[in-house]
């Protein structure tokens, strides 16, 4: 593996703070360009809270350097990692703009959450060097970054970057093929999708979902997976059951209407105060301070 040393990160918001933060605190360099300003100087201060948050040292802020210039930000970088918003013509033009900028060793990864790497990278002359690195938020608490090979992608930058992440402590998997969602959000929002199908039909309102889950499977998911699940009960049992269920799940290939009529009424979830569920601002903020509570504990838990 080469050494890489010298980390880019294009977009300062969620993502790319998550994301230098968790090179910084390995101890690499980490340059960051973004070209809204407030988004750079509030870099340094989001990162620190995330560090205190987890207690530890402030130090390793040391190890960033914010730019408003993308040259600046990508000459001597082995990796970049762009975390801009997630509009393909944004994507495209920002790794168009820096290819002549970067070393022609660089390693260039997107972290788009799903739009394919093939279409990113359309009229890209290396197109080999361009991956797929689909990282979670918050980056710094959850370890997975599914790394995703496009029908261009080489094998050897697969490789280097799946070593890098593992060497600053994330949990990377390979994606062999660069299909919408990749596997983690396929995943989900097939659950998501039968979640609202649940709700529309009138089979149990939107609250009974959430307790259903927290309250079953989802208590066992940390240390048991879908698939370890199957092989658990025996794949026996999963034919009966598939035999009976798979007939009734939704398989609905546009959103669900109901999701539809809300977003068009204006109830868009915690932040308008109304989605599927009802939410005054103090509820919002327990949600979220609950999830962030049980994330720095099992880092916590994981690295002690
Ligand atoms: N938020 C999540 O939970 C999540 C999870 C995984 C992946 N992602 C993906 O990560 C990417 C970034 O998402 P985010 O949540 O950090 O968004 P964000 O809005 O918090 O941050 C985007 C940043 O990009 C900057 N930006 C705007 N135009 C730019 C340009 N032309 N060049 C460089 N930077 C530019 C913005 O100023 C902003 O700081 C998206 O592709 C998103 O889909 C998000």
């Amino acid at each position: 593996m080469q050494n890489i040393n010298t980390i880019a990160v294009i977009g300062a918001g969620l993502m790319g703070a998550g994301i230098a933060q968790v090179f910084a605190s390995q101890g690499k360099e980490v340059r960051v360009y973004d070209p809204i300003d407030a988004s750079l100087m509030s870099l340094a201060k989001r990162i620190g809270q995330n560090l205190a948050l987890l207690g530890q040292s402030q130090d390793c802020l040391e190890n960033l350097v914010i730019s408003s210039s993308l040259a600046d930000t990508v000459r001597d970088a082995d990796i970049v990692f762009e975390a801009a918003p997630e509009q393909l013509e944004i994507k495209r033009s920002i790794f168009r703009e820096l290819l002549p900028l970067v070393k022609d060793s660089a390693i260039l990864a997107s972290n788009t959450s799903v739009i394919p790497i093939k279409d990113i990278g359309q009229d890209l002359d290396h197109k080999g060097r361009l991956v797929g690195t689909h990282w979670w938020n918050p980056a710094y608490l959850i370890p997975l970054v599914e790394v995703v090979q496009s029908t261009t992608t080489s094998d050897w930058v697969v490789a280097q970057t799946i070593a890098l992440l593992e060497q600053v402590g994330k949990k990377p998997v390979h994606v062999k093929k660069d299909v919408a969602g990749f596997v983690g959000n396929r995943l989900q929002h097939a659950l998501w999708r039968e979640a609202i199908a649940l709700i529309n039909d009138g089979v149990c309102d939107a609250e009974t979902v959430d307790i259903v889950v927290k309250n079953s499977f989802g208590m066992r998911l940390p240390v048991l997976g879908p698939i370890e699940n199957s092989d658990l009960v025996g794949l026996d049992l999963t034919l009966d059951i598939h035999n009976v269920i798979l007939k009734g799940i939704n398989r609905d290939e546009t959103p669900s209407a109901l999701l539809q009529e809300k977003v068009a009424l204006g109830e868009l979830g915690m932040k308008s105060g109304k989605g599927f569920r009802h939410w005054t601002d103090l509820e919002a903020d327990q949600v979220r301070n609950n999830l962030v509570d049980y994330l720095v504990r099992v880092n916590h838990k994981t690295n002690t």
